[in-house]
């Protein structure tokens, strides 16, 4: 009995002393484990007499039971203690700042989008669009682009295979098909069939959109965008395009106002044709919009056809129009300067994240450019 005694006694100071949780597991193993000295102890009570088995038994059970016991509580109350100290230990400085988070941002051909539709809302003008995938009557025919003219040829057009009814797609060359679109629903009946006879021009509006042309190079890409403008009204001249043009590209490039020149040139389907210069410095190794006596190309533009005008059903002898067409892409490289038209469509997250824009500083009517 004094052996038991002493054995607890000694068991429970070394369970009161153990530091961890692999000094508790030592001590368990040392004394319940198989070969443990309490295991030890229950194995003799099988040689012994009934009597003293009697005696024996309880006590040698009672103090496993109670080693037990000892290991259970002092093992939790480690493990509290060890939480304890982690928490103590791992405390969260919410002073801290947090970790950037990744931001999107506004393409710049999308903000040079708004900002051009912005400038265009308020002279009165309205946003229309079309389809990519255009028709050869679109995209050409009613553009008054001749029947196996080269012209069509030079735009390196994407064609689909023709389809079922052999007729022949392609990924619109230019936003003009859009024109054709606009004039020709001017002159639908209203859908109220009551009111008699077409509706009739003015026409203001502007096409801003996707064109593709099968060319690369650090100008060209095979997808770019451009926007269309056309105005078909009474009495429209020559001047009314360049006092539009002239002001949108002065409030564009944010300068008090610009010069202009116009260069003869050909396009189908305007007469005359013209592409329009705008006065430039280039001397800094930079283009300076509206200083300078230098000139940038900057659109083609020109009167409305008659063949044009016909082919959508407006009287040439009644009514005049002027168009334009502007590469949106090249506007934002001469505005924001960015070197090379490919890099836009790269979706380098560097490139965007530099010349990309904040969804905050989107144009609009009300509140102006950025
Ligand atoms: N569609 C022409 C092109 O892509 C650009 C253009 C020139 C549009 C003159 C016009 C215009 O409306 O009048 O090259």
């Amino acid at each position: 009995m004094t052996d038991l005694t002493t054995l607890e006694a000694e068991l429970s100071a070394s369970i009161a002393g153990a530091a961890d949780a692999a000094a508790i597991e030592a001590i368990r193993v040392a004394a319940l484990g198989k070969s443990g000295s309490i295991s030890g102890l229950l194995k003799t009570l099988g040689s012994m007499s009934p009597d003293e088995r009697r005696e024996a038994g309880p006590a040698i059970n009672g103090l496993r039971d109670r080693v037990a016991a000892l290991l259970a509580d002092r093992k939790a109350a480690l493990e509290a203690a060890e939480l304890d100290a982690r928490l103590a230990a791992e405390t969260l400085d919410l002073t801290l700042p947090a970790p950037p988070r990744r931001k999107g941002s506004v393409h710049p051909t999308m903000q040079v989008m708004e900002e051009m539709t912005t400038i265009f809302a308020e002279m009165g003008f309205q946003v229309a669009e079309g389809p990519d995938i255009e028709d050869d009557f679109h995209n050409f025919t009613a553009l008054n682009f001749p029947e196996k003219h080269p012209a069509r040829e030079m735009h390196d057009t994407f064609f689909f295979n023709p389809g079922l009814d052999g007729v022949r797609k392609l990924l619109r060359t230019h936003t003009s098909p859009v024109q054709v679109r606009a004039m020709q629903r001017t002159n639908q009946p209203p859908a109220a069939p009551w009111i008699a006879g077409a509706i009739e021009p003015p026409i203001r509006i502007i096409v801003p959109g996707r064109t593709y042309r099968c060319d690369s190079d650090a100008t060209h890409t095979p997808m770019f965008h451009q926007m269309e403008g056309l105005v078909i009204d009474k009495g429209i001249h020559m001047g009314h395009l360049k006092w539009t043009l002239e002001t949108f590209i002065a409030r564009f490039f944010e300068v008090a106002g610009v010069v202009s020149r116009f260069r003869p040139h050909h396009f189908p389907f305007t007469e005359p044709s013209a592409e329009m210069d705008i006065g430039c410095d280039r001397s800094g190794g930079e283009v300076k919009i509206g200083t300078g006596d230098d000139w940038l190309e900057i659109l083609g533009c020109g009167m409305v056809h008659p063949n044009v005008l016909r082919q959508c059903g407006i009287d040439p002898d009644v009514y005049q129009g002027f168009a334009f067409g502007l590469g949106i892409d090249r506007l934002g490289m001469l505005k924001y300067g960015m070197p090379d038209l490919r890099d836009m469509f790269e979706s380098d997250t560097r490139w965007l994240s530099h010349y990309g824009f904040s969804a905050f500083a989107a144009p609009n009517p009300a509140t102006g450019l950025s």
